[in-house]
């Protein structure tokens, strides 16, 4: 990992942030999506979590996290946060372009709701209502009749934090905190917070299959593609690496492997949890560097 200051733009990594390990779910599909980039991912696990802060400390700390990934040298910042997302929806910082994942998720859920959505969320995002927001104003602009729905669910976070997937007590609170949605017939579920899919199978269990689970990665990933062809913003040449001198990864095969592309994952928090869990979610092969540092 180094500063990219002077790389050519287009070499320049995407940056990506969350509060702990669940912007990793969105990381995972940006980097299916884009195989040849570069990525320089930031885990704010010593705040952590963001989702019971105010207002003015999730956008404080959210400024703060992605002035830090701008000084590094990145060409687009990426807001993997509901939390933080629900504080800063500017499309720019300092002239970064900026995605969030609360627009995506909400035109995702649109396409595929009969008409009842259920928003799952941190507290924070949940009071916040920029779902209800953007679903209302989007199913407006196109003559829909939405009903939504909002519960917080804030011990997801540290369940999918300590790697409790698919464990018996996970099980039980997932089912007590759907239980309000579940009674309001919802057909479509938003996975408000990216700590959720990692819960993914116990959610599902609990909504059961006729219910279409959102996760605003692939949609995200689709809106960065479009920016990087307008703003000509794609990585000119993928055989040329940063010029780092750390050790090259073996290729993984099922990337290019012209590409030579790096991941390099930053915590603010020296945390072995953090560490296997961007191991078990990226797969050991993917990770470049997993370094902690001071913001
Ligand atoms: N993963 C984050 C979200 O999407 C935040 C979880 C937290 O820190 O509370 O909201």
């Amino acid at each position: 990992m180094q500063n990219n200051q002077n790389s050519s733009p287009q070499n320049l990594p995407i940056g990506v942030f969350d509060s702990g390990v669940g912007g990793l779910t969105v990381l995972k599909v940006l980097a299916n999506h884009l195989p040849d980039e570069h990525f320089l991912y930031l885990g704010d696990s010593a705040r952590l979590p963001y989702g019971t802060k105010s207002p003015q400390t999730i956008r404080k700390y959210s400024e703060q996290a992605l002035g830090f990934l701008a000084d590094m040298g990145v060409k687009a910042l990426v807001i993997a946060c509901n939390s933080a997302s629900s504080q800063f929806r500017e499309s720019h910082f300092r002239d970064i372009p900026v995605e969030n994942v609360i627009d995506p998720g909400a035109v995702t859920a649109l396409r595929a709701t009969q008409g009842r959505i259920g928003i799952l969320g941190t507290r924070a995002t949940v009071t916040s209502k920029v779902y209800e927001s953007a679903l209302l104003e989007l199913a407006q602009s196109k003559n829909r009749k939405v009903e939504v729905f909002a519960a917080a669910a804030p011990l997801f976070v540290p369940l999918a934090e300590e790697g409790w997937i698919d464990d018996p007590i996970t099980n039980l609170i997932v089912f007590r905190y759907l239980q309000p949605l579940i009674q309001q017939n919802i057909d479509t579920l938003i996975l408000g917070c990216t700590h959720y899919p990692i819960l993914r199978a116990s959610i599902q269990r609990a909504v059961g299959n006729s219910v279409s689970l959102i996760d605003s990665g692939e949609a995200l990933a689709e809106n960065l593609r479009k920016k990087f062809d307008n703003q000509v913003l794609f990585r000119r040449n993928p055989a040329e690496d940063l010029g780092g001198s750390e050790q090259s990864k073996s290729p993984d095969p099922n990337l290019n492997p012209q590409s030579n592309r790096r991941i390099d994952i930053l915590s603010t928090e020296e945390s072995s949890t953090f560490s296997s869990m961007a191991r078990r979610l990226l797969g050991e092969k993917r990770i470049d560097s997993i370094k902690v540092v001071n913001l």
